[in-house]
């Protein structure tokens, strides 16, 4: 059994709120077939998601999503198997624009505007959990 962690950043492509929902709606009933967990982060430029599961599963959702004509450029931050889920609660928890952002940003990087290319595995890693625990996102 190989538990597995990956995180990654890409850019946003004519994605308005209508989008957003179908992603969600696709992701919360996907994924809990799949065994498949993590968290969605969106700031109108950039998505970062984390996909945690099966090896598997995670890496056939990444190459669908990464072919996924909604956004552009995805690159892999981080991949790691992981001794536990980060975000067990969670189909796919979304964390979507918000107050959050820029003073978070400016915890994990030198700079206030939040660009998720700009950042490390650890740091990406950390900035999504504590951004979960801050948004407090609803279960789904
Ligand atoms: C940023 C982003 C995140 C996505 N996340 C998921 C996801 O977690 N699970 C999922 O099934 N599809 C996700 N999708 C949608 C997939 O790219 C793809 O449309 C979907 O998996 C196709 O599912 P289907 O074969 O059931 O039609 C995401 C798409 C984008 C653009």
């Amino acid at each position: 059994m190989h538990l597995v962690s990956m995180i990654y950043a890409s850019k946003t492509k004519d994605i308005d709120d209508v989008a957003i929902d179908g992603i969600l709606q696709k992701a919360r009933s996907n994924n809990p077939k799949l065994g498949l967990t993590g968290v969605l982060l969106f700031n109108s430029k950039f998505f970062v998601q984390c996909l945690e599961g099966g090896r598997m599963d995670v890496n056939r959702l990444y190459n669908a999503i990464a072919k996924d004509p909604r956004h552009e450029d995805p690159v892999i931050l981080d991949y790691r198997e992981v001794p536990s889920r980060s975000f067990s609660e969670w189909s796919m928890a979304y964390i979507g624009e918000s107050e959050y952002h820029e003073p978070m940003a400016f915890k994990y990087t030198t700079k206030k505007s939040f660009n998720p290319y700009d950042m490390n595995g650890d740091r990406i890693r950390a900035f999504l959990s504590e951004m979960v625990q801050v948004a407090n996102p609803a279960s789904g």
